[in-house]
């Protein structure tokens, strides 16, 4: 037997239930800062990752303006009270978007990662800033502009990234050649970058391999940034904005605790293979994923369409998209 909850009942509850999307694993660096920052905030996590579609870094904006419309729509039906874009180029190029398919159900609000970055940096301002992502959104200038719209007046250096999503998703970090090719590709977009004080890593799936930055910088690349370089997780401004508390001094950590995410309070999806996704995760994240579904493609096409008003209608709590 199935149980009804009103509108009512949902907006009373305690925890907080917020969705996460990327187009792959990268949103999981989101999501770990989330819950070592949130931890004993009784929150509930949704995750989808868009494998199947990945990278979305260098493909047509309409395309992704098209697979941000129906993952957010999809999204909808958790009934959750944030949605975050973990997927900096979806950000970058389609955030309005979001925003328009999110206003389906009211007072559902979408948070990005750039703007509490930039508002972040413009308090703490570096002298020169490096931004390592993807094509799209280096070349959207999204962190440009979020930063000169709020007052910065330093250099920004943006550069798109294409080889590193690839080789994060590829479920065998740790494994020698993957780890040849990581460093090859680091060092040469470091080398672009050099000179720079700060450099934000501006695709979710790159904190995954601040470590080997941070190894790079201190070693091998030392020379190239004299006065030292501080890296910059997007996902520690915006875990202090989704708290509304005002941002900590704003670090990555290359050891983030290790979380439980086989808990109830934890739900993943994947419109790729999931055996291939968990080993991504669990090589990312370092502890397994559970909870994993695939979903199918055809199943998010439909989602714009099949959305309705949260507000006009019951909720049946036994559905697809409950925690019950
Ligand atoms: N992790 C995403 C980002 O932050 C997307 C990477 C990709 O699919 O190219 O931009």
């Amino acid at each position: 037997m199935t149980k009804k909850v009103t509108e009512d009942h949902l907006y009373k509850r305690t925890t907080k239930r917020v969705g996460l999307f990327d187009s792959g694993v990268g949103g999981l660096s989101v999501l770990r800062h989330l819950v070592s920052v949130t931890q004993g905030e009784g929150l509930e996590f949704v995750y989808l990752g868009d494998a199947a579609r990945c990278p979305y870094g260098n493909r047509a904006k309409g395309e992704i303006a098209t697979f941000v419309d129906e993952i957010v729509s999809w999204l909808t039906s958790f009934q959750l009270d944030s949605i975050v874009m973990a997927c900096n180029t979806s950000a970058a190029v389609a955030k309005d978007v979001a925003v328009q398919a999110a206003s389906r159900q009211p007072g559902l609000k979408v948070y990005d990662l750039i703007e509490p970055t930039a508002e972040w940096l413009v308090a703490n301002p570096p002298k020169a800033i490096g931004v390592m992502s993807t094509i799209n959104t280096a070349n959207s200038k999204a962190f440009s502009k979020a930063l000169v719209s709020r007052g910065y007046e330093g250099s920004v250096q943006e550069l798109g990234c294409p080889k590193l999503v690839p080789l994060i998703e590829s479920g065998r970090l740790g494994e020698a050649d993957c780890e040849a090719a990581l460093t090859l590709a680091l060092t040469e977009y470091l080398q672009v970058l050099a000179g720079v004080d700060a450099l934000v890593l501006g695709c979710t799936h790159y904190p995954f391999v601040a470590d080997r930055i941070q190894s790079l910088v201190s070693l091998e690349l030392k020379e190239l940034f004299p006065n030292g370089l501080k890296l910059i997780d997007p996902a520690h401004a915006l875990a202090y904005q989704l708290l509304g508390h005002d941002a900590a001094p704003l670090a990555v950590s290359t050891s983030e605790s290790s979380n439980d995410y086989c808990t109830e309070a934890f739900r993943f999806f994947t419109t790729g293979n999931t055996s291939d996704f968990a080993q991504a995760a669990a090589l990312c994240l370092g502890a397994e994923i559970g909870n994993l579904k695939q979903l199918d493609i055809a199943e998010l096409e439909a989602a714009p369409q099949q959305n309705f008003p949260v507000a006009n209608v019951s909720i049946d709590v036994a559905t697809s998209g409950s925690f019950a």
